[in-house]
C-alpha cells in the first residue's frame, strides 16, 4: 500500500483514478481547488487548493508525506479558455506541481500528457508518418492545450535530468475518457453519449477515435507506479483500448476525416485503433480489460432484464 496524491482528484477522471487506486489498496489523497461530494470520493482525503501557487503546493505535498504523486490539474479541454491562459495554466501548474512533488522529496511522480501532442485535426492538415501512431510518432502540437501537454512532458524529463533517477517519473498521455456512468448513457467531455459517438464518426473523428475506459486508466497508473523503480525513467506512455471507437474500419473512417492519410491508414483493418498500447503491455505488463463493444452490450441486457 502506498500514499498517492492525486492533483485534480475532483475531475472528470480524478473521481475514477482516486476510487480505483483507493480500491486497490491505496491511501488516496485528492488536491484540488474543489472539494468534491461523488461518491467515488467518499472517505477519501481532500485537501482544497489552489496549486498555481508553487510555494503553497510544495508545503502542501511535503505535509502530505505522500510515496507518489500523480499530477492530473488542468485546464482539460482544448479551446475551453483563451490560448494564452490553457499555455500559462497547465504549463504553470506543471512547474509548481511537478517541481513541488520534487522539492517534497516524493520518489514517484507521474503527469497525464494528452494524444493531442501529435497535432491531428490541424487546420493546415496533419498526416502521420505511420500508423498506429505510437510514442516514437513526432509530436506536432497545434493548439495551447496540445502544446501544454507537451511542455508537462518535458518537464518530467527535465527534472529528471535535476535529480537523476533518484526520483522515478513517467508522463501518461490517457485517450478519450469514458466513466463508467458514461456507457450507461451520461454526456462524455465533448457533451455526445458514447452511442452518439458511435453513431456518427464526425464526433469521434477529432479524437481519431480513440477511447480507453477510466477504470483502465486506473488500473494502468496502478500498474506504472508499481513497475516505475525497474522500468527506464522518464518514459512516456499511450493509455488506450485495444480498439477503435467506431463501427467502421479506420482504414475507411480515418482517410474520410483526415485527408492525405489513405496509405498510411490502409493498415487499420478489422477493430484496430490509431494509437498503440504496445508499449504499455511490453514494459509494465498492462493490458485495458474494457471495450465499448462489451460495455454496450452489458447495459443492453441489463436494460432488457429490467424492462
Ligand atoms: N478526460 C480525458 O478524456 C483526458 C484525455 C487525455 C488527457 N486528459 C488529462 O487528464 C487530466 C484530467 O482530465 P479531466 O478530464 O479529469 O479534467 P477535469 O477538468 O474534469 O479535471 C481537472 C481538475 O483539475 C482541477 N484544477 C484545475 N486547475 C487547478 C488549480 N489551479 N488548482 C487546483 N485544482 C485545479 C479542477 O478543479 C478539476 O477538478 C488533465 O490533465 C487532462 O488534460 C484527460
Amino acid at each position: 500500500m502506498s500514499r498517492i496524491v492525486v492533483t485534480g482528484g475532483a475531475g472528470r477522471l480524478g473521481r475514477s483514478l482516486v476510487a480505483g487506486l483507493a480500491a486497490r489498496g491505496h491511501e488516496v489523497v485528492s488536491f484540488d481547488r474543489d472539494t468534491s461530494a461523488a461518491p467515488e470520493l467518499d472517505g477519501v482525503e481532500q485537501v482544497a487548493i489552489d496549486l498555481s501557487d508553487a510555494d503553497t503546493t510544495a508545503s502542501a505535498l511535503r505535509d502530505a508525506r505522500a510515496d507518489a504523486l500523480v499530477h492530473l490539474a488542468a485546464i482539460a479541454v482544448p479551446f475551453s479558455a483563451p490560448e494564452d491562459v490553457i499555455l500559462r495554466t497547465n504549463s504553470g501548474l506543471a512547474a509548481s506541481v511537478l517541481g513541488g512533488g520534487v522539492t517534497a522529496g516524493i520518489p514517484k511522480i507521474v503527469a497525464a500528457s494528452s494524444p493531442t501532442v501529435l497535432g491531428y485535426g490541424a487546420p493546415a492538415g496533419w498526416v502521420p508518418e505511420r500508423f498506429p501512431l505510437d510514442e516514437e510518432t513526432t509530436p506536432r502540437p497545434w493548439n495551447a492545450y496540445g502544446l501544454s501537454k507537451l511542455v508537462i512532458e518535458q518537464s518530467i524529463r527535465m527534472l529528471q535530468r535535476q535529480t537523476g533517477d533518484a526520483v522515478r517519473y513517467a508522463a501518461f498521455r490517457p485517450c478519450y475518457v469514458i466513466a463508467p456512468e458514461e456507457w450507461a448513457g451520461a454526456v462524455t467531455q465533448q457533451g455526445h453519449t458514447v452511442r452518439e459517438r458511435l453513431d456518427d464518426p464526425a464526433l469521434s473523428a477529432p479524437a481519431v477515435f480513440n477511447y480507453v475506459d477510466a477504470r483502465d486508466v486506473a488500473a494502468f497508473t496502478d500498474r506504472l507506479l508499481e513497475a516505475l523503480p525497474g522500468i527506464p525513467n522518464a518514459e512516456t506512455f499511450f493509455v488506450s483500448a485495444d480498439d477503435a471507437l467506431a463501427r467502421l474500419p479506420l482504414a475507411e473512417l480515418v482517410p474520410r476525416f483526415f485527408p492525405g492519410t489513405e496509405e498510411a491508414a490502409s493498415v487499420l483493418t478489422g477493430t484496430a485503433p490509431a494509437f498503440s498500447n504496445a508499449k504499455a503491455k511490453r514494459l509494465l505488463g498492462w493490458t485495458p480489460a474494457h471495450d465499448w463493444r462489451t460495455e454496450l452490450a452489458r447495459i443492453d441486457t441489463r436494460t432488457d432484464v429490467t424492462a
